[in-house]
């Protein structure tokens, strides 16, 4: 057995620079990622050339390409056991992009809900790439010939279409690309907006009072969970878990499950006499708590040029190694002729 190496099975996933990360993306799904590494081969990107299909100042972007980058490795995702790189530093990217455009149908790319979604919502700007951008997605993940796309539910027709794609190419010009299975990890937590604990803690809300960021600085935190929604109005006023009637209760008593390690009926004893007026600057305290390790370290991280700069020069090194493996098979099978250099 010992000359057997086993393959590892390769995981890929984008991620787009756009919004800032939260306590929601945190403790529901970036938490769960380190472990992954043990049994996996994976590889992340920052999705720079997706976040362009919206407008933004490009400092903004560059910043914010950089910090999330930094604020991924922050939270346990080792650059020595993942690869993880730029999007736009992988030039096949863009490449089989356009190939795979060939690839893919006008009816299929206007039955993403995606799109409607958002063209319904940026009516002023709904522009080529907003439409096409599911064919860019199928490059960034085929040209690494994974075999799980770990998305969330919302990216799952891409995976689909990508499969698609992929089984297309290879019916036309033989075995070419490894067709991938989606993989929607199990939530961690589901947090909720703070002021609304009815809809998702979100990294694109504009609004910044029920959203706490990663990179949210205590006196922050603290206000902002002082101010959360409870069941004032028309609840008993007690630390109890009933997600039904009292939604803000138990959007607060997961979170504070999920940075302190305590059940729901521990967390009902602790606060059994003191009502939310306690309760809550708890909830705020653990969260700054687990919060300041990584806002310390992706500090650190962002203000050392040279080490994180190496981070994705050599994720972008090992990247494209296999990426152009993949693309040149791809331009030999459809026929360009091979380069002379
Ligand atoms: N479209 C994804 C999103 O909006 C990001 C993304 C781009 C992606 N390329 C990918 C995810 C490849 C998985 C695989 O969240």
């Amino acid at each position: 057995m010992d000359n057997v190496t086993e393959q590892k099975k390769i995981m890929l996933s984008g991620i787009k620079p756009t919004g800032d990360l939260t306590l929601g993306s945190y403790l529901g799904a970036i938490k769960n990622w380190a472990e992954r590494a043990e049994q996996f081969d994976c590889y992340y990107f920052m999705a720079d050339l997706h976040a362009l299909t919206t407008r933004n100042k490009p400092a903004d972007l560059r910043r914010r390409t950089l910090e999330q980058l930094a604020q991924y490795i922050a939270c346990g995702l080792d650059p020595q056991k993942n690869t993880l790189f730029l999007q736009s530093d992988v030039h096949e990217h863009a490449e089989l992009g356009w190939i795979l455009n060939c690839y893919t149908m006008f009816g299929e790319l206007s039955r993403m809900t995606q799109f409607k979604d958002k063209s319904s919502k940026n009516a002023d700007n709904i522009n080529g790439g907003l439409f096409t951008y599911p064919a860019l997605m199928a490059a960034d993940i085929l040209l690494y010939q994974p075999d799980y796309v770990p998305v969330g539910e919302d990216q799952k027709q891409h995976v689909e279409l990508t499969r698609d794609i992929a089984q297309r190419f290879n019916n036309l010009y033989g075995e070419t690309f490894k067709v991938p299975e989606p993989w929607i990890p199990k939530v961690g937590a589901r947090v909720m907006d703070l002021l609304d604990p009815l809809s998702k803690m979100s990294k694109s809300d504009e609004v910044g009072n029920g959203r706490i960021c990663l990179m949210d600085d205590p006196a922050d935190i603290l206000r902002k969970f002082k101010r959360a929604v409870t069941d004032s109005d028309n609840g008993d006023g007690c630390v109890r878990y009933d997600p039904e009637n009292k939604p803000g209760v138990a959007n607060l008593m997961q979170i504070y499950s999920a940075c302190t390690g305590r059940t729901y009926s521990e967390i009902e004893a602790e606060f059994v006499h003191s009502g939310y007026g306690v309760f809550k600057p708890a909830v705020g305290e653990a969260v700054v708590e687990t919060l300041r390790p990584i806002r310390e370290e992706a500090n650190r991280i962002i203000s050392d040029k040279a080490y994180i700069q190496g981070i994705y020069a050599d994720g972008a090194k090992k990247a494209s190694y296999i990426a152009g493996k993949t693309l040149r098979k791809v331009y030999k099978k459809i026929g360009l002729v091979e380069k002379p250099f």
